[in-house]
């Protein structure tokens, strides 16, 4: 059987490129991955990697350096890291395969980590549209990770079937973790109120309608009481210096309200957060690189494997290192995954593992010093 060509190789004469081959092997691998199993992805994935490297053609390109790696060897003795990969989007694979291929891109990217990340976070929005096919897809690809994966759910998990899938696959939507002396919380960020019984909604309808973020009939999204009071319950008993890392699928401050990178009750929950001495947030929904700083809680957003959304028009926190707008000819321009440095203090060096550009590293000296110091380079390509 001859291998599809990826949509996006470079073709020259007839002749197949480095990446050309390596796409149809990933092609290959993607029909056959129902079949195969963990050691069998694993030796594809190298073998195909090492093809990439002997012909000098870097396949992961540039997605991780070793920039923070090389900061807690050097300052830190106790610091560790962890990888992220979120927002993938994955369609059932006869409808779309290219967010498949990009997906598992990334994995191929957090399995090539020298040394590996502690866990990686995957951040919410595996699905397109909350469908079992594409729920079940996602997780066969994430059983491939050879680190520990830390799930969190987006809107586009959820609103099918209120979660069930997802619970069934990945397990409780809320939980907490500690890891080397930092408590981890994982929140569901993306209740919405009831729009749909009033107007008859069929599930699909609802999880269309959620899916189109400014259609104007959905309600913001909020963390919601019942939440708020656990993760109260969970923080009650640490101590306020206890470093707090805190996992949302969307941002926990009010960004942009008509496209839903919103959640209403952020305050109330900064509002938890607000006696510890730091504290980190860590969002995916925003497909961008998004920085901000509210008071003594740093907010990092995460890139999605699928595409780049757009700078909301009303403008950025200022501390966010803005990419300029994404090439619209390179689907994966915009688009990767990334890696957090944790010091012992809690603060992180946030890097963004830009497929098509240099990787962006956001340090905790930047955000220390509210952006007066290690200011991070603009990204290394032009505008479009
Ligand atoms: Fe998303
Ligand atoms: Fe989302």
């Amino acid at each position: 059987m001859s291998a599809r060509k990826h949509p996006e190789a470079p073709k020259v004469r007839g002749v197949k490129s480095v990446e050309t081959r390596h796409y149809e092997e990933r092609a290959e691998l993607f029909r056959a991955l129902g079949s195969l199993d963990r050691r069998s992805f694993l030796k594809v994935a190298a073998a195909a990697a090492g093809a990439a490297l002997a012909s000098g053609v870097d396949i992961h390109r540039q997605s991780f350096s070793t920039v923070s790696v090389a900061h807690a060897a050097k300052e830190e003795k106790e610091a560790f890291t962890f990888a992220y990969i979120s927002d993938s989007h994955l369609y059932k694979r006869s409808l779309n395969d290219r967010f498949v291929n990009s997906l598992l891109r990334a994995v191929d990217d957090v399995n090539a980590l020298d040394p590996q990340p502690d866990f990686v976070l995957y951040g919410g929005d595996l699905a397109q549209l909350g469908q079992p096919e594409e729920l079940d897809l996602g997780a066969e690809i994430l059983k491939n990770v050879k680190a520990p994966v830390r799930m969190m759910v987006g809107e586009h998990d959820w609103f099918l079937d209120m979660g069930e899938k997802w619970k069934a696959l990945f397990g409780s939507e809320t939980y907490s973790f500690d890891h080397k002396g930092v408590h981890f919380v994982v929140l569901q960020s993306v209740n919405e109120k009831d729009f749909w019984t009033e107007r008859g909604m069929t599930p699909m309808e609802r999880m269309l309608t959620v899916a189109g973020l400014d259609n104007g009939i959905q309600s913001r999204f909020e963390v919601g009481k019942e939440q708020r009071e656990w993760l109260k319950a969970d923080l009650g008993h640490l101590e306020k210096s206890t470093p707090l890392i805190v996992f949302s699928h969307s941002p926990l401050y009010h960004y942009y309200e008509p496209w839903n990178f919103w959640t209403v009750d952020a305050p109330e929950v900064q509002k938890l957060l607000e006696r510890f001495a730091s504290v980190v947030v860590i969002h995916g929904h925003t497909h961008q690189m998004l920085t901000h700083r509210v008071g003594n809680i740093h907010f990092h957003g995460m890139l999605s494997t699928a595409w780049p959304w757009p700078y909301a028009p009303e403008g950025l926190p200022k501390l966010t290192v803005q990419m300029n707008r994404p090439d619209p000819f390179d689907p994966h321009d915009g688009c990767g995954d990334g890696q957090v440095t944790v010091h012992p203090d809690g603060l992180v060096d946030k890097l963004y593992a830009l497929w098509n550009r240099n990787p962006m590293e956001v340090s905790s000296a930047y955000m220390r010093a509210r952006g007066g110091k290690e200011k991070p380079a603009a990204p290394n390509l032009a505008s479009f």
